[in-house]
């Protein structure tokens, strides 16, 4: 048996475009993505607004239907699965505890949904089953017939992790969980999700453009651009012995997560291209300061080096 979780090869995830008489193009959203996910880690999704990071997560959860690539659970064809195996194998947690949760049901209903829909459970079996996965995310039994107006966000989100726990999943992908939160309960939840991670054994998929906090918590972390991986190691080669330059530049940005070395590093310019609309050869070549005839050309593959995936011509 592997500790491999979850597995995806050569991930694409294309949106047609269309205009009001004709198709304008393809928005290659994701485009080529191959990692594995193992048991009991954190892999942080990194990368700019709009280079793929939620169609990811919704590639991954079935929300969105997948272009092409293969998928796979536990070492099982995620296709082949059925709805319930599916969903008590993989759960997601939303980034606005606000607009995820249904405002007109008490906050035991919201958590029990997911074992209305895929289990046999008696209404107050289920109802059992909600108050426990409420206590296991702190919220105490007596909260249970509140409406979600009467919690705070911090409050919510954990209505919400509850909720993706019901099932008791193995793997949960957390995009971007904190950052609709105040700064003061972020803290809170990233502990809540970090300890129910040890106590329950789960694999996370973390999505986040906070840095200091993917630094803090992820076992390895993948930079995405473009639909597609930059760089994907663990954090000493992402953060300390960095090799892609659009990783660099990303940290360089992040003024909390800088290294001594990155200190003279320029700071990301300018702005993500179109993906309707993608450079030639590497598409970070524009930005890049390393960024050469050979890039304009040639898109650069994925290759292992010192550790680390890396895709550019010349890292470091
Ligand atoms: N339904 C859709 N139709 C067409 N294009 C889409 C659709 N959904 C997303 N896109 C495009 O796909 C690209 C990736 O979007 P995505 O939402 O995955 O980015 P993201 O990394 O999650 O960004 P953010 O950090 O802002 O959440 C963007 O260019 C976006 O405009
Ligand atoms: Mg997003």
């Amino acid at each position: 048996m592997s500790d491999v979780v979850l597995s995806v090869k050569d991930l694409k995830k294309h949106y047609e475009v269309r205009g009001v008489f004709s198709k304008i193009g393809s928005v290659k959203a994701l485009d080529g993505v191959s990692f594995d996910l193992k048991a009991g880690e954190t892999l942080a999704v990194v990368g700019e607004s709009g280079c793929g990071k939620s169609t990811l997560a919704k590639a991954l959860m079935n929300i969105e239907r997948r272009t092409s690539g293969e998928y796979k659970l536990l070492g099982r064809d995620a296709d082949k699965m059925d709805g319930t195996e599916f969903r008590k194998t993989i759960q997601m947690i939303f980034q606005d505890p606000y607009s995820s949760i249904n405002p007109r049901k008490k906050a035991w209903q919201i958590v029990a949904e997911p074992l209305f829909v895929n289990t046999n459970f008696s209404r107050s079996e289920c109802r059992k089953k909600a108050t426990e996965a409420m206590e296991k995310v702190g919220l105490r039994p007596e909260l249970a017939d509140r409406f979600p107006h009467m919690f705070s966000g911090g409050q919510r989100q954990r209505i919400g992790v509850a909720r993706a726990l019901v099932l008791n999943p193995k793997i949960l992908i957390c995009d971007e969980p904190v950052s609709a939160l105040d700064v003061s309960v972020q803290a809170q939840v990233l502990n809540l999700l970090m300890d129910l991670q040890d106590q329950l054994g789960l694999s996370y998929i973390f999505i986040s453009h906070d840095l200091s906090v993917v630094k803090h918590i992820s076992d390895r972390t993948l930079v995405m651009y473009l639909g597609k991986i930059a760089e994907l190691g663990g954090r000493e080669e992402i953060f300390e012995k960095t090799k892609h330059p659009y990783t660099k530049a990303l940290l360089a940005s992040t003024p909390n997560v800088q290294s001594g070395k990155l200190q003279r590093t320029r700071p990301l310019e300018g702005e993500l291209p179109s993906p309707l609309n993608p450079p030639s050869g590497c598409a970070f070549h524009l930005r890049c300061p390393l960024g050469n005839e050979r890039c304009k050309k040639e898109v650069p593959e994925l290759r292992l080096l010192d550790n680390r995936f890396v895709s550019c011509h010349h890292p470091d």
